[in-house]
């Protein structure tokens, strides 16, 4: 198992790009692979994540090319896609996973799914229930909850479906069915997830309509190729950002950052805070908006943390908590018992780790309350085989007297190849 120590830093300094988007490079390959005709996908994630879906379009028969810079689908469009000989794969990915779910419950064909010990463990009726709805035939352990996940792919119907939480990959993966659904499919959330799917598929040429609460698709649509650069990831950045916010005297660029509304809630928390982020040449790019960051050195203040911005900084909550420990007062987070289900139990995770760096947090069932430190401890934190965790602590590390370790940080490597030289190469000591 892989440890990496950092100490704490004098300052953070730089003018950095951090690897492209998860969520828009598995999107990329999905549609791309469903669509007619030739995309090229530049800025594409080469993390593990991302390339789980890419391996597992290749094994359904499309030709996908990589020559270092550009990601080259050779799409087949909609019904292009051929039986797996074997199981798929996912890995760590929850998004390969559940979105693949909807995906292949509308194919001719059987396959399997599966990912490793972290993905087997989470959560997976949220896609196969409603699915099962829409006439999907899916086998899994603990009565569908769990994958490995057989699904014998058939015919679909377009229903209602009112989903209990605001998530991303039920909405897409309901997308992604109702592609192959007779009729039409609506999916109403409780607060607006993510809508690169929306966005994708609208680049591609399809007729999706969003309202307020939800999003409807009628199926028979066809895909036209189009080429996508991916931005920056903001899930990514976000680790950047509060590096240079809680190191005194840094300012950091990052640029090219994808800034989508739905992502973008990091940005109002930490300037809720007191955070220092300007957005700088904002504009456009294969549908999706982007800008550069410029973040400086700020004191920050507690704040409450509920509701709407829940799901548009779901996967930043574990460097939130790190602003929040060297914030004045105590930040309260509420709503959002999603943390539970990721990658691992993110409130427990983060609530283990920052008391051993000297931080007081109450755990809640769907949140925490975290006081600001004044100073962080440096400690020997656990990643938990959880990438945003390992990446948080090393984050904390910066902002630690001495010197913090995180142990098996090898999970970085699902999103985040080049973290540790990154993180190295800003930070002055
Ligand atoms: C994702 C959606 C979110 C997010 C995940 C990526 C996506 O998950 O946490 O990292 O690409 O659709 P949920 O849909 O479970 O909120």
């Amino acid at each position: 198992m892989q440890s990496f120590t950092v100490q704490c830093a004098k300052t953070v300094q730089g003018d950095i790009t951090v690897p492209g988007d998860k969520s828009i490079s598995h999107r990329s390959i999905m549609f791309g692979s469903l669509a007619t005709g030739t995309t090229k996908v530049t800025g594409f994630l080469r993390g593990e994540d991302a390339l789980a879906t890419l391996e597992a379009f290749r094994a359904m028969g499309i030709q996908i090319d990589d020559d270092g810079s550009t990601i080259t689908i050779h799409g087949k469009g909609i019904n292009g896609l051929s039986e797996p000989s074997d199981v798929l794969d996912c890995g760590n990915s929850g998004t390969s996973m559940r979105l693949l779910t909807g995906l292949l419950a509308g194919q001719g064909f059987f396959s399997v799914l599966t990912g490793d010990k972290y993905l087997r463990a989470r959560p997976m009726k949220r896609v196969v229930g409603p699915l099962t709805r829409m006439g999907a035939r899916i086998l899994g352990r603990d009565g569908g909850e769990k994958a490995p996940l057989a699904i014998q792919g058939g015919k679909l119907t377009g229903i209602e479906y009112t989903s209990p939480v605001s998530s991303a990959q039920v909405k897409s993966a309901l997308m992604l069915a109702g592609l192959y659904a007779e009729g039409t499919t609506t999916i109403y959330e409780p607060h607006l997830s993510r809508d690169h799917s929306e966005r994708m598929l609208r680049h591609f040429g399809a007729h999706i309509e969003s309202f307020e609460g939800g999003v409807r698709l009628t199926g028979g649509v066809e895909l036209t190729a189009a080429d996508i650069a991916v931005p920056a990831d903001i899930s990514s950045a976000a680790f950047f950002m509060v590096a240079a916010l809680i190191v005194p005297g840094s300012e950091l660029v990052i640029r090219n950052v994808g800034v989508n509304p739905t992502r973008t809630g990091i940005l109002d928390i930490l300037k809720g805070m007191g955070g220092d982020i300007t957005l700088e040449n904002e504009r456009e790019q294969s549908g999706e908006p982007v800008a550069d960051l410029r973040v400086r050195h700020s004191k920050l203040k507690a704040i409450e943390i509920s509701g709407e911005v829940v799901p548009r900084a779901i996967d930043e909550f574990p460097v939130i908590c790190v602003a929040a420990a060297l914030a004045e007062g105590t930040t309260r987070v509420k709503d959002a018992a999603e943390l539970r289900v990721k990658e691992t139990d993110r409130i427990a995770a983060m609530a283990k780790n920052l008391r051993k760096a000297g931080v007081g947090i109450v755990e809640t069932p769907d949140g925490m309350e975290i006081t600001g430190a004044g100073k962080l401890a440096g400690c020997e934190a656990e990643s938990f085989g959880d990438h945003r965790i390992a990446m948080s602590m090393l984050v904390a590390g910066l902002a630690a007297s001495g010197s913090t370790t995180v142990d098996d940080t090898e999970c970085i490597a699902t999103s985040f190849p080049g973290f540790l030289n990154l993180l190295t190469e800003v930070a002055v000591r």
